[in-house]
């Protein structure tokens, strides 16, 4: 069925690839590493993409072409390439798309390993990446250099959530003539379409949300055509595929993402504003809560507020160890997006490598935690947060 009339959970559920001799109601897996050819002519052809089919798993596979799809839809993007973890896809995307000698431009709080790439991996093909304050958006031309060809932002951010406006981003990126890639992992696309505000590209790491229930890693990069088919002819001879069970698992995933994604988001305001009320919380970051500083943008262009709360303890480095060492129900783990709702502390874990000034850099203070809320029963999971902070 390919009908762009139909709404978000239908598109979810009916996007399917063609159903075999066997007539199965359910998606089949295709554990397939190539694809047989009728004759020498049907192999040429298909080696010189005069027909489109499946040749070899790296290249695609139904699995994986499937999930594609359904994220293109949600997305409301031309196209797209799955990749075996969300650094794949970001990884990826830059390699493809740029020259040793070009430029970045991004919002300094990034993901962590997106950091390393960009101050570690690239100077060594002389990609150098300037950081902007991801608040003070205002201060982002004045980076732009003749060489720069990416302008990039995650929005919600990882770990602070922090936001930034898509719109402004996409018109700064056109008048710059800037490739805009925006990593819309922490808000999947039922709550958030970057292509709607103006992005060229968007990854998501499959691995959070999308999955769900902390299964499988995944990522996935859509966006504009002619730019995804560099992408896809870099990673078809590199290799960073998406297997097709994890595309089969993601793909089944993605028609339960609406309702999760309104009972997650329904659930992170209630601990939100539970932990507003608390006395040994200093502050309280979710986009939904008037309190956000980016409250206005968020309801701008995000549909719910996401299911990742940032807070602040009071009494800093000590009081976070304390916290995470005194929770019992949920979990202390390095996922977000699991139906198991997640507590941690990056300034004594993920960030605990980085200076303080580098920390507060990208808004991450001593008694930051963050909360991934997940799909219990709401009261159980305020209750453990109330006697971890007590
Ligand atoms: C915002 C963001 N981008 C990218 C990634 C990388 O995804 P993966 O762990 O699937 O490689 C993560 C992982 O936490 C993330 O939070």
């Amino acid at each position: 069925m390919n009908n762009s009339e139909f709404g978000f959970e239908t598109q979810a559920i009916r996007t399917q690839l063609e159903r075999t001799q066997f007539q199965e109601h359910s998606v089949p897996l295709y554990l397939s590493s190539s694809f047989v050819f009728e004759d020498a002519e049907d192999m040429r052809a298909s080696f010189t993409e005069e027909k489109d089919r499946n040749i070899y798993s790296r290249f695609s596979n139904p699995n994986t072409s499937e999930f594609v799809e359904k994220i293109c839809k949600m997305e409301g993007a031309e196209a797209g390439y799955a990749f075996a973890t969300g650094m794949a896809a970001v990884f990826s995307t830059f390699a493809a798309l740029l020259n040793a000698g070009d430029h970045i431009v991004s919002a300094g709080s990034v993901f962590g390993s997106t950091h390393a790439l960009f101050m570690t991996y690239f100077p060594k093909w002389n990609i150098q990446t300037s950081y902007f304050d991801i608040n003070e958006p205002e201060t982002i031309e004045s980076f732009i250099k003749p060489n720069t060809k990416i302008l990039y932002a995650e929005s919600p951010t990882n770990p602070a959530v922090d936001i930034i406006d898509l719109e402004l981003l996409s018109v700064i990126a056109k008048k710059h003539n800037l490739i805009l890639v925006i990593d819309n992992c922490f808000a999947t696309p039922y709550i958030q379409q970057p292509v709607k505000w103006g992005a060229d590209l968007v990854i998501h790491s499959a691995t959070k949300l999308i999955d769900g229930q902390g299964r499988v890693l995944g990522g996935v990069t859509v966006g504009r055509e002619d730019l995804i088919r560099q992408i896809y002819l870099f990673s078809r001879n590199t290799g960073p595929a998406l297997s097709p069970f994890n595309a089969w698992i993601l793909s089944k995933s993605l028609e339960t993402l609406a309702v999760r994604l309104e009972k997650h988001c329904e659930n992170a305001l209630i601990v939100a504003e539970f932990l507003e009320k608390n006395p040994n919380v200093n502050s309280v970051k979710y986009p939904f809560l008037k309190s956000h500083p980016k409250y206005e943008i968020a309801k701008k262009q995000m549909l719910l507020g996401g299911n990742i709360i940032a807070f602040e303890i009071k009494g800093g480095l000590e009081a976070g160890r304390a916290f995470l060492d005194k929770i019992q129900l949920c979990s202390l783990s390095a996922n977000i997006g699991d139906t198991r709702t997640i507590v941690t502390h990056p300034a004594s874990t993920t960030h605990s490598k980085l200076s303080v000034d580098e920390r507060l850099a990208v808004s991450i203070t001593d008694g930051l935690v963050r909360i991934s809320v997940g799909l219990e029963t709401v009261k159980d999971v305020i209750a453990d947060l109330e006697q971890a902070l007590s």
